[in-house]
């Protein structure tokens, strides 16, 4: 038997030549601009290896050209490879950070505010950031943007309809002023949904707006590669207003922030320098 370890050319678990994931991320990037290339490969491969076995093809070329030809599949692969698991005060030591040191740092001597949630998912996050906002007397002058490549995840965030799962860590009496019981569901207050300004957007590819005060990208950089993150970070710095602030997840620690023009201020909060 051949032994596989020591072939130059590298194949899959199930004895695919590479080149047929290698053509499917080449066709998927020219044909929607996603570049699956900048996601870590053994994940991506792997849940979109599951999604195209569960649709019973065998190869990512058939699966490609049936894709194309199938709406309902292709949303199904977008859903696959975005994760969407979101959650209102995901690690909420982090939020009572940000509204009580952070934002009114931000805030003081500051007439407008730019704020930013970049992959936003379902909506959870910017609508965290309404609350606070709110509750700061913040919110009627913030321009607050969120953004996602996901259009489906967008909808759901613009329906603002939510499970009680996603509001375990909110403080109640935050349920009690922001969210309506409604049948099994808990619907968003709809002064908050007014003030998100919810746009697609794909960060690897798409131009960003610039002067923010503060950049919240939270679970999302964990799936990219090295250098896709790197090139996001410049691009993040680049938006900041000087002395703006980057708020990053509880498992994305930035190694060199001064790399980027930015130093470390509060765990997970990184300040743009000048
Ligand atoms: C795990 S969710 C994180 C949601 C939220 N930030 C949080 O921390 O709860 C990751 C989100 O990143 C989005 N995403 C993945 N790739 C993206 C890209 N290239 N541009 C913008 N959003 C992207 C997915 O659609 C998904 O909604």
């Amino acid at each position: 038997m051949r032994d596989l370890t020591s072939d130059p050319v590298r194949v899959s678990q199930e004895g695919v030549p590479d080149s047929d994931y290698l053509g499917f991320i080449k066709n998927v990037k020219q044909h929607t601009g996603i570049d699956l290339a900048q996601y870590k490969e053994a994940q991506m491969k792997r849940r979109l290896t599951t999604l195209r076995n569960k649709n019973g093809f065998s190869t990512f070329a058939s699966f490609y050209t049936a894709m194309i030809a199938n709406k309902p599949l292709f949303y199904e692969f977008l859903d696959k490879m975005t994760i969407n698991v979101s959650e209102f005060w995901r690690n909420p030591n982090r939020w009572e950070t940000l509204r009580d040191v952070v934002l009114p740092e931000l805030a003081s001597g500051n007439s407008r505010l730019r704020i930013w949630s970049a992959a936003c998912s379902t909506g959870e996050e910017p609508y965290t950031l309404a609350m606070i906002l709110n509750d700061h007397g913040l919110l009627q002058r913030t321009y607050l943007l969120a953004t996602d490549i996901d259009d489906g995840a967008l909808g759901k965030a613009a329906d603002g309809l939510y499970l009680e799962r996603s509001l375990k860590d909110v403080p109640p009496d935050v349920v009690k002023r922001y969210f309506t019981p409604d049948g099994v569901m808990y619907r968003i207050d709809s002064q908050l949904k007014k003030a998100v300004t919810f746009k697609k957007q794909n960060m690897l590819l798409d131009e960003f707006e610039d002067g923010f005060d503060l950049i919240v990208c939270r679970n999302v950089m964990i799936y990219f590669t090295e250098e896709a993150k790197q090139m996001l970070y410049h691009k993040f710095a680049k938006s900041l207003r000087p002395g703006g602030v980057l708020f990053v997840g509880s498992t994305e620690q930035i190694f060199s922030p001064g790399n980027y023009g930015l130093e470390a201020s509060e765990t997970f909060f990184y300040r743009k320098k000048g």
